[in-house]
């Protein structure tokens, strides 16, 4: 069943008070909860119906008199009360079984210990509650355990007691002074060792900081406890944040549906997410840990002080968030290659979504499910539209509007418009129009063209706008879209003059400008062009938007090769790499002798020969599009080639190295790093380039497998190992393929989050029978259904990032994934419905087109379908 936002009604009853007890058990769990319900102002409701799933009420009592039959009406879903006054106190007993809570959602089980997830909607199967976010509350949780198996006991806020009890067991006690919404609800309960910090606030004020692990992992959280002091630190200097509590707790668990969860002052992270040591994390994965700590932390602000109204307003803290955290990663690291991941991320995954049948505002109108909606679209695009208002204001007047934001709304639960209406407010800058990013759905997409006058020395621009259709949404308004860009000539970039702009407009930049692009066409002209340019456009990917601009080859080079934006130059090599590889799909198709653009390989050889060019941004220069990017471009016109995206690009490869081999090879050598591993930019720089150098290499045969091969037993941390062993697997001998994997799980079977990157490593290879080699990676050990990373691992990795596995003509890759689909279905609803999303894909791949419309519909069918996978299934099949 949907719900719509239109349909939003403030609660009857607020919860201003709650108190929980829980007896935690080895076969259950008893939870007794005492709820101060008053009446809000303004209502004149005498009855309740509270959330409640998989709960056992045990005992009900109002205002200390228990309820009997009749007096309360109890569901599969809820509880009703009625006759109720203006403020009552309820008391309910509820036993839940957290053992056998395979859902991951609630109270559950992690290995040896307890552990929660209540955002979204997971509170209400712990206790009978309003678990909506606009109903805020002070929590006061006391805590029993058996002392030996769970020596420590958390929730949120300060610890304000302990004692022992009878049984060899004990109690602790958490109370929370900040009100706030069920989801920021957390619970732990195991034998876990710490590592500890302190941080000083601006203030002055002594904060400590807690990571709690197995005793195992204590050596892994250095990182982690690095990335939170410098979070802490970025937020006070950059938004004025401080932090509001004594005590900041970290806990690591490894069944987690997702990355991490802000919970107040006690996150509680996916093991992946935060452990990290040279030998178990890849530079990636140190990244991921800081950006994630990060993100998690600036939470406490963007989301718990301030939260949201209902979850249609997701975005409001997400998106601020993941834009707030990739600010923090680029002020700590490299600008432009954040600008890279993050728009090479928006323009694969995101412009899928927002293409496909689940398109949805970053502001949904409707949902069957909310765990379906913790999307790209609503996080990455999300963030992307902070971003342009970002733009748009400026750093001070951003600034300004943040400052008030929090302001005003500090304790609150509010709305999308609430925060734009801050901006607005403070920098009087008019947002009304810009607000359609919100509510519109669809990638916008801008024609642009260009039009050089020599005789009057002018430059035009002509700009249209429009974007496509998405479901429930057939026309479209012009949108509010910041183009920054430039203009290149021979001599390099140009100085501006935009008419009807005061001449020699004092711009510390003159050579950057960033255009209001806002009605449906308009054109901007630019005075005193002494030659031709050409235009370097969506400099730093100032929008989430298509470009389409009719760029000859020899443009491309030169904007590759000389513009002065960093982004602007790997997004142009980019589009060159598009028209080479699409040159090369139609020769095969055509059955012409394959021939790479020789502009391209120049390019990439002038590249190779610039020592002043960084390492990573010459990386990220050299890497082809991705076989999922060149099939999202390729879903407009008339589907993706499975088959031939790759054998275009794995004849470039072979062509790009055959004709620089002694330059990638002397790259390769200049770069290695020699000194002790770090994660530390320069070397990440480095390890990178020396390793995309490294898989051009191999694809000239056996000498060159040979190096990998060397690299292998040289590495002293996991980014070369596996970079390495990927290389030997899917480039070497059979024999050497099976002897470098089993002698590296030998090495490493013992670090889990290690072998789940050596699942993954396979689940990806393309030599042989990729499906049979996942479906036995399926039978390894090492592996279960139960384990989110591992099945994100081995299915996950199957589905989206080998597509000529997954599409296999015989359609047999559909099936597999149905499968896994129909087995999680009722054992863990939200992966079920996560994994499905390659196949709902299907109208973008005419070959695939009507097996995986069948193995939906066969899906569709089926009986007892979770929400969750239901809304997946019928939404991508209407
Ligand atoms: N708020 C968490 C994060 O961004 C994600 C929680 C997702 N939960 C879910 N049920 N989908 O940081
Ligand atoms: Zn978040």
């Amino acid at each position: 069943k949907a719900i719509y936002l239109k349909n939003y009604q403030p609660p009857e009853y607020l919860i201003p008070e709650t108190r929980l007890h829980f007896e935690l058990h080895e076969e259950f769990a008893l939870v007794h909860a005492t709820l101060r319900l008053a009446r809000r102002p303004g209502s004149s409701a005498t009855s309740l119906r509270l959330h409640g799933e998989d709960l056992e009420l045990l005992a009900i009592a109002l205002n200390g008199r228990a309820l009997v039959d009749g007096e309360y009406a109890v569901d599969d879903a809820s509880l009703t009360l009625t006759g109720l006054a203006e403020t009552v106190e309820l008391q309910t007993t509820t036993r839940i079984r957290p053992q056998d809570n395979t859902a991951l959602e609630g109270l559950y089980k992690s290995r040896a210990m307890f552990c929660t997830q209540c955002e979204a909607e997971g509170f209400r199967k712990i206790t009978y509650f309003l678990d909506r976010p606009d109903v805020m509350s002070v929590f006061s949780v006391t805590i029993d355990a058996d002392l030996e198996r769970y020596p420590v006991l958390l929730s949120n806020g300060n610890r304000t007691a302990q004692s022992g009890l009878a049984d060899a067991r004990h109690r602790v006690v958490w109370e929370d002074p900040f009100p706030k919404p069920a989801y920021l609800f957390a619970l732990v309960a195991g034998d876990l060792a710490r590592v500890e910090d302190t941080f000083t606030t601006m203030s002055g004020r002594s904060v400590v900081l807690r990571i709690y692990v197995e005793e195992k992992d204590l050596g892994k959280c250095d990182h982690a406890m690095q990335s939170l002091k410098h979070a802490m630190r970025w937020d006070e200097e950059v938004y004025g944040r401080e932090y509001d509590l004594d005590i900041f707790n970290i806990v690591a668990v490894d069944d987690f549906n997702m990355g991490a969860m802000e919970n107040k002052s006690l996150n509680i992270f996916n093991t992946s997410c935060i452990l990290a040591s040279p030998e178990t994390t890849t530079d990636v994965g140190f990244e991921r840990v800081e950006s994630i700590v990060a993100h998690e932390y600036f939470h406490n602000w963007s989301g718990n002080r301030v939260t949201c109204r209902d979850w249609f307003q997701l975005s409001l803290k997400e998106g601020f968030t993941v834009f707030r955290d990739a600010e923090f990663s680029a002020d700590r690291g490299a600008r432009d290659l954040k600008r890279i991941e993050d728009a090479t991320l928006l323009r694969t995954a995101q412009f899928a979504e927002d293409g496909g049948p689940m398109a949805h505002p970053v502001r949904p109108d409707s949902f069957i499910e909310i765990s379906n909606f913790y999307t790209l679209t609503v996080y990455e695009k999300g963030a992307a539209v902070v971003r342009m208002i970002h733009t748009l204001l400026g750093p001070e007047r951003f600034r300004a509007g943040s400052d008030l934001y929090f302001e005003r709304h500090d304790g609150q639960a509010v709305t999308c418009d609430d925060f734009v209406d801050a901006m607005q407010d403070s920098s009087g800058v008019d947002l009304s129009q810009f607000r359609r990013w919100y509510s519109q759905a669809g990638t916008p997409e801008l024609a642009i063209s260009g039009e050089y006058d020599a005789d009057a020395r002018t430059f035009a621009l002509h700009v249209t706008q429009s974007c496509p259709a998405t479901p429930g949404q057939p026309d479209k308004l012009p949108l509010v879209i910041p183009l920054a860009m430039g203009l290149l000539g021979d001599a390099g970039n140009l100085r501006l003059q935009l008419q009807g702009e005061p001449a020699g407009s004092e711009l510390a930049d003159n050579t950057h400008r960033v255009l209001e692009v806002n009605a449906a066409e308009q054109s901007f002209l630019f005075t005193d062009v002494p030659e031709k340019p050409v235009p370097s456009l969506l400099r730093g990917f100032s929008a989430p938007v298509r470009v389409r601009y009719d760029f000859s080859r020899e443009d491309l080079c030169a904007l590759m090769m000389r513009d002065g934006d960093g982004f602007a130059r790997w997004d142009a090599g980019q589009q060159l790499m598009v028209q080479a590889l699409g040159n090369l799909q139609t020769q095969r198709r055509d059955g012409e002798a394959l021939a790479l653009d020789p502009l391209l390989v120049d390019a990439l050889g002038g590249l190779l020969r610039d020592e002043q060019l960084e390492p990573a941004v010459a990386a990220a220069m050299l890497a082809l599009p991705g076989e999922n990017t060149l099939a999202e471009l390729a879903s407009h016109a008339g589907g993706a080639d499975v088959e031939g995206i790759h054998a275009a690009r794995e004849h470039a490869r072979g062509a790009i190295a055959g004709a620089l081999g002694d330059e990638l090879a002397g790259v390769y050598r200049r770069c290695r790093v020699s000194e002790e591993y770090a994660p530390v930019g320069e070397q990440i720089g480095r390890r990178t380039l020396a390793n995309v150098c490294l898989s051009y290499l191999a694809t000239l045969g056996e000498a060159q497998v040979a190096l990998a091969a060397t690299q292998l037993e040289a590495a002293d941390n996991l980014t070369d190992r596996l970079a390495a062993l990927q290389i030997l697997a899917q480039y070497g001998e059979a024999s050497q393929r099976e002897s470098a994997l089993q002698r590296f799980y030998d090495d490493w079977s013992h670090e889990t989050l290690v072998v789940n990157q050596w699942l993954q490593l396979q689940a990806m290879l393309t030599v042989g029978d990729s499906l049979e080699r996942v479906r036995a990676l399926m039978e390894h050990p090492a592996f279960t259904l139960d384990n989110p990373n591992k099945v994100r691992a081995v299915v996950g990795a199957f589905a989206s990032g080998n597509p000529t596995g997954f599409h296999r003509a015989d359609g047999a890759g559909y099936g597999f994934l149905g499968g896994i689909v129909e087995i999680l279905n009722r054992r863990n609803p939200q992966m079920a419905a996560r994994l499905l999303v390659p196949l709902t894909k299907w109208r973008n791949y005419p070959a695939g087109r009507d097996a995986m419309r069948e193995e939906l519909q066969r899906l569709a069918a089926l009986p007892d379908l979770s929400p969750d996978v239901y809304e997946v299934v019928s939404k991508s099949l209407a």
